[in-house]
């Protein structure tokens, strides 16, 4: 094992290169005109695969982008552990707000800056790096490993499910090992046992044949604009509770032991606020704000438009206006389910003066892994040994809606070991990938196929 240590320290500089040669592809799963790198971001990979030692290493065409598979399985006796990761990206935008340029890999006070350097090139390299130090060191790995590596996780991962039905002899195993979640604090290595799924929902409001003056028709003519927003308005009461009937009905209550658990968690709310520069922190009554944030489901609006939005005024009463609407949801909502609820409640709601249509994007079903599970157990080993400080565990309030299928499909666990942090900036402008986890993280992937063995019951 201190041969695998060597390497992985010795070649630091090594990896972070390769890590920045894969975040320098504008992998943007959502964008067509990207899809063309989404494939070069895939082809990468397969030679990094290749190139570190493992076998069938495979490529599999999809109707969107590629999965990627490889395995090394020498220990017939041993634990399978299947590594998952996504080395498809967010769009970059809005690029005027990045310091600097989004697929430019930049190291500033020990953080690289690039999007997908969390979330999750970094995160998932980590592991492609540990096995590296096995095969490279011909330091005998104590179990056996797979890949499956997607590149359409950011758009709801609509060819893995399918792909994953199809292969479950090639992708067989005991658990999946994940990188793709959040650490709860610096130095504070934390397991994420929980994940919310999600619902995603689409409104559009038409109203006249075309956009009116607003002087000459309004007041006389419903406004979509205003149609929307009153639909938006009911959907929560004055507590924050959502409206839809039957909506909470699966929601699996907290027991008091959760939520005692909740209170031990090291959150510190004054600074939540200050890093957000938020004046005062919202959500359900009754609820704490971590409670809320991860247990509890929701709805949000993620997009909004109509009318007018160019410098200056425009008097004008829109013809249309749309809203993209999301709920995270948690066990024992089912996605489908609360999508037909909410689509129920929003015709029944809307006015008969313009036209309402709903539609659904793509969601995910929630999870929660049982806290006694040994893949979990010998996690908090490897981590806490890297480390040296004890693991929490925690849920988080993201989706990775690939995780309930597994466990589905499979029939297996996943260990939901992040190295990110929430300043890391997922999704959003300036993302950034702590250099010193990177290293961290090879690590602890590195030391968890070493101690698994020994946990296995
Ligand atoms: N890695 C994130 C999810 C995540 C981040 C979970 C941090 C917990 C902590 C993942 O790539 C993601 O962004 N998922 C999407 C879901 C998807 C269906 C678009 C999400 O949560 O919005
Ligand atoms: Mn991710
Ligand atoms: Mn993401």
């Amino acid at each position: 094992m201190s041969s695998v240590q060597d390497y992985i320290d010795a070649n630091r500089e090594e990896f972070q290169s390769q890590l920045f040669e894969l975040l320098r592809i504008p992998s943007v799963s959502t964008d067509s005109k990207h899809k063309g790198d989404v494939k070069q971001a895939a082809d990468y990979l397969v030679s990094q695969l290749h190139e570190i030692g493992l076998d069938n290493v495979q490529l599999h065409e999809t109707p969107g982008h590629p999965i990627i598979t490889a395995e090394h399985t020498p220990n017939k006796d041993q634990p399978t552990v299947l590594i998952y990761g996504h080395y498809d990206v967010q769009p970059s935008d809005p690029d005027e707000l990045w310091d600097t340029p989004p697929f430019e890999p930049t190291v500033k006070n020990g953080r690289v800056y690039a999007r997908g350097a969390s979330d999750d090139k970094g995160q998932s390299f980590t592991h492609i790096k540990s096995i590296e130090s096995y095969l490279k060191t011909e330091t005998k790995l104590p179990v056996n490993v797979k890949f499956i590596l997607e590149g359409e996780e950011e758009i709801g991962s609509p060819n893995l499910v399918p792909f994953i039905k199809e292969n479950k002899d090639l992708l067989s195993c005991d658990m999946v090992l994940i990188s793709d979640t959040a650490m709860f604090g610096e130095d504070q290595p934390s397991i994420t046992y929980g994940l919310r799924g999600l619902a995603y929902m689409e409104i559009n409001v038409t109203g006249p044949n075309r956009d009116l003056h607003s002087g000459l028709y309004g007041g006389a003519v419903d406004n979509p604009a205003n149609v929307l927003c009153e639909i938006i308005a009911k959907l929560k009461d004055d507590d924050g509770a959502i409206q839809i009937p039957g909506f909470y009905d699966d929601v699996e209550e907290m027991t008091s032991e959760m939520r005692e658990a909740y209170k031990k968690l090291p959150f510190d709310e004054d600074r939540y606020k200050k890093n957000l520069e938020l004046k005062e922190v919202k959500g359900e009554k009754g609820y704490s704000t971590l409670e809320r944030a991860s247990a509890r489901p929701t709805l949000d609006v993620n997009g909004l438009w109509s009318g007018y939005q160019g410098e200056g005024a425009k008097t004008v009463l829109p013809a249309k206006a749309g809203a993209k609407v999301s709920m995270r949801l948690v066990p024992d909502q089912d996605p489908k389910k609360i999508g037909q609820l909410f689509k129920k409640h929003i015709e029944s709601i809307a006015p008969d003066t313009v036209d309402v249509e709903v539609t659904e994007h793509h969601g995910g079903h929630p999870v929660v892994i049982d806290l006694e599970f040994y893949g979990l157990k010998a996690a908090a080993k490897a981590f806490s040994d890297v480390y040296d400080k004890e693991v929490l565990f925690s849920r988080e309030g993201g989706s990775i809606p690939i995780v309930a299928d597994f466990k589905k499909v499979l029939g297996v666990n996943s260990i939901l070991m992040g190295f990110g942090l929430s300043r890391d900036a997922l999704h959003s402008p300036n993302e950034s990938f702590s250099l010193k986890d990177f290293h961290r993280g090879i690590q602890t992937s590195a030391r968890f196929f070493e101690v698994l063995p020994n946990y296995v019951e």
